[in-house]
């Protein structure tokens, strides 16, 4: 009997899931996306070419190794379209290595415009949604109201489309939302069409039977556990459950057969779109880790908010998470800091604490411990015994504080640019 091994996200997403899911999927016979939609952008490097993945999950550049995109995801049918069309046209054969849960919602163009109503109407308040459509495709998941991808396979999908597009346009009135749909319904039936020839599957009975048949599983988590709709800054957050409970019900498996959780964090914290940021740098350093570690969304290009790593959030995600691994990304990026420091601890309300206080709008000052910086390139290294005396000392001291061992180093986006550490 197999295990199903999960990677996720311990910050505000972005960490860097799509180059190891890459870098791991040679130990793996079936990578699997559990949640999220094209909210989200997984970036890989090889051969000098970047590519982005928003639906399509990160080990589909490896022949042999099978994708499925789970019923926890919304999928978007352009945006599909968009990323199977550049991955043929790269020579990358979906027809055998895609599969596509028929329990997946679908992203209608309206819940598009719903999301951006959505936002508009919050003003100053507005969660900086990717617009992407996922806030509202989860709402009618939850309300019993979705369209599902196995829905596509009955003759009256139509209607049934029609149905919740004329619901969508009576909300979109109520916003006075100058309503477009129309303008995307071709391209989004032309993605409906495309789908059709791809396999669409009951994916709970195909991923357990490759438990049974001791295959290799690794979930791959999109955004990132800060962001859970459940334990994140809610409002500030997506619509999912981003943390390793969500890989449970975004794919049908039951919860004893999880094996290894990797939680991969930044050796800084960034954020994008609104929300509370303890340890955020609104300032010069701020903008040289943006400039150094190219800090840019890679799903809506707005620049990312940086700041110092968080130990208070990061113990709190793997508390929720149960990582049994670590992976820390991108440290390469303060190789010119003279000092780095993390936040150990909150003062609120002038008092030191060790949790995130529930109310968002609490004041937080962090805590924190100064480092002395490595002030050296790492980035390419490729052995752990290169690695700066000052670098281990960081690294040590996070394994200290969370008693969870910093397995895996990225020292750059690449596929080689990676050091495992035993
Ligand atoms: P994901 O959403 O978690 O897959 O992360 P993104 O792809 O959105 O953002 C991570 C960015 O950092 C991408 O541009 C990666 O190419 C890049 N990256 C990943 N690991 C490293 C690393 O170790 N060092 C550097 N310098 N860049 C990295
Ligand atoms: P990956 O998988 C970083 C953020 C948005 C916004 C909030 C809600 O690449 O790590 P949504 O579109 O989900 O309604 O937006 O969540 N967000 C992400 N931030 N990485 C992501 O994905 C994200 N997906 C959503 O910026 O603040
Ligand atoms: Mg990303």
């Amino acid at each position: 009997m197999g295990k199903v091994d999960i990677l996720l996200g311990l910050q505000w997403g972005d960490e860097g899931k799509g180059k190891v899911v890459d870098v791991l999927t040679p130990n793996y016979d079936v990578i699997a996306r559990f949640q999220g939609g094209p909210n989200a952008g997984h970036s890989l490097e090889f051969n000098n070419i970047k590519h982005v993945l928003h639906t399509i999950p990160s080990g589909v550049f490896h022949p042999g190794c099978i994708n499925i995109i789970g019923n926890g995801v919304v999928i978007d049918p352009i945006i599909l379209a968009k990323e199977i069309h550049s991955l043929e046209k790269l020579g990358v054969n979906l027809k055998l290595s895609l599969k596509i849960s028929k329990k997946a919602h679908l992203i209608l163009p309206s819940h598009r415009e719903l999301d951006a109503a959505s936002e508009a109407a919050k003003g100053n308040s507005k969660i900086g949604s990717t617009l992407k459509g996922i806030g509202p495709t989860y709402m009618d998941k939850t309300g019993r109201n979705g369209l599902r991808v196995g829905d596509i396979l009955l003759p009256n999908f139509r209607e049934r489309y029609n149905f919740l597009k004329n619901k969508h346009k009576e909300i979109l009135r109520l916003y006075n939302y100058e309503s477009n749909i129309e303008q995307h319904e071709t391209e989004w039936f032309e993605g409906i069409e495309l789908m059709r020839e791809y396999q669409i599957i009951d994916s709970e009975y195909e991923i357990n039977e490759y438990i049974n048949q001791a295959k290799r599983i690794l979930a791959e988590g999109a955004q990132g556990s800060l962001l859970d709709i459940d334990f994140g800054s809610y409002p500030f957050v997506t619509s999912s459950n981003t943390i390793c409970a969500g890989a449970c019900t975004g794919l049908g498996i039951a919860p004893h057969r999880i094996g290894e959780v990797y939680g991969i964090f930044k050796a800084y914290c960034t954020r994008v779109g609104s929300g509370p940021f303890p340890t955020e740098l609104d300032n010069q350093i701020g903008e040289k880790i943006r400039q150094v570690g190219h800090e840019f969304g890679a799903t809506t290009g707005r620049p990312r908010r940086c700041g110092w790593l968080d130990l208070v959030a990061l113990k709190y995600a793997i508390m929720l998470n149960g990582v049994t691994q670590l992976i820390m990304t991108k440290p390469d990026v303060l190789g010119t800091f003279e000092i780095i420091k993390v936040a150990v601890a909150y003062r609120v309300n002038g008092y030191e604490t060790s949790r995130l206080p529930y109310d968002i709008n609490t004041p937080i000052e962090p805590v924190y411990k100064e480092f002395k910086g490595w002030m050296r390139d790492i980035s390419g290294f490729k052995s752990v015994d290169d690695l700066p005396e000052e670098l281990i000392r960081y690294i040590e001291f996070i394994e200290q504080e969370t008693g969870v061992p910093v397995k895996i180093i990225s020292v750059g986006p690449n596929r080689e640019d990676t050091i495992v550490r035993d």
